[in-house]
């Protein structure tokens, strides 16, 4: 059994317990509902065991399927993004998560101003898992580049999941 990462539900429970990541942008249309699915599809393909879920700092879309361009750059990809509902983040996220994912800089000083006193969940960006040069996914709502945007998304997932997932 492959030893639970640093800071995870399954190493403060002793337990092999699945890693919980929510990844976060501002809409929840675009990039964090785009994350959420590459993770998803792959860590179910390769017997990896994570929870994943998305939300969005900002509430405009709150209730709204992603955006109809990330539904079909995804699917040409094999990924389904129609099943899912933007949400606004919650304080009770930053206790129900193992891990916090922000898209750029900006969700992630939106994320810091939310924390609860006295959370200590590790917030990263998730470029972190990707590019050296990167330090942000670009938002396609604004560059209108989606294929792009799954390239380094499909990427950082990549990376992200040697790092963190264990096997179910
Ligand atoms: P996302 O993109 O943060 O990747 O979901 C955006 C979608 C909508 C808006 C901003 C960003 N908006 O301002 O409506």
């Amino acid at each position: 059994m492959a030893p639970a990462a640093p800071g995870t539900r399954a190493r403060r429970q002793g337990i092999d317990a699945a890693m919980r990541v929510l990844f976060v942008c501002l809409g929840n249309i675009c990039r964090s509902p785009t994350a959420d699915a590459v993770l998803r599809k792959r860590a179910a393909e390769r017997g990896r065991s994570v929870e994943v879920d998305s939300a969005g700092t900002g509430d405009w879309h709150v209730g709204s399927p992603p955006d109809s361009r990330a539904i079909q750059a995804a699917a040409r990809r094999g990924y389904d993004l129609s099943g899912l509902r933007a949400r606004q983040v919650r304080r009770s996220d930053f206790t129900d998560f193992d891990l916090i994912v922000a898209m750029d800089g900006q969700n992630r000083a939106d994320l810091e101003t939310l924390r609860p006193p006295g959370n200590a969940t590790p917030i990263t960006l998730f470029t972190d898992y990707g590019p050296a040069d990167g330090s942000a996914v670009p938002d396609p709502y604004f560059t209108r580049d989606f294929e792009g945007c799954l390239d380094l998304i499909e990427t950082c997932a990549r990376g992200l999941s040697r790092m963190y997932a264990r096997p179910s």
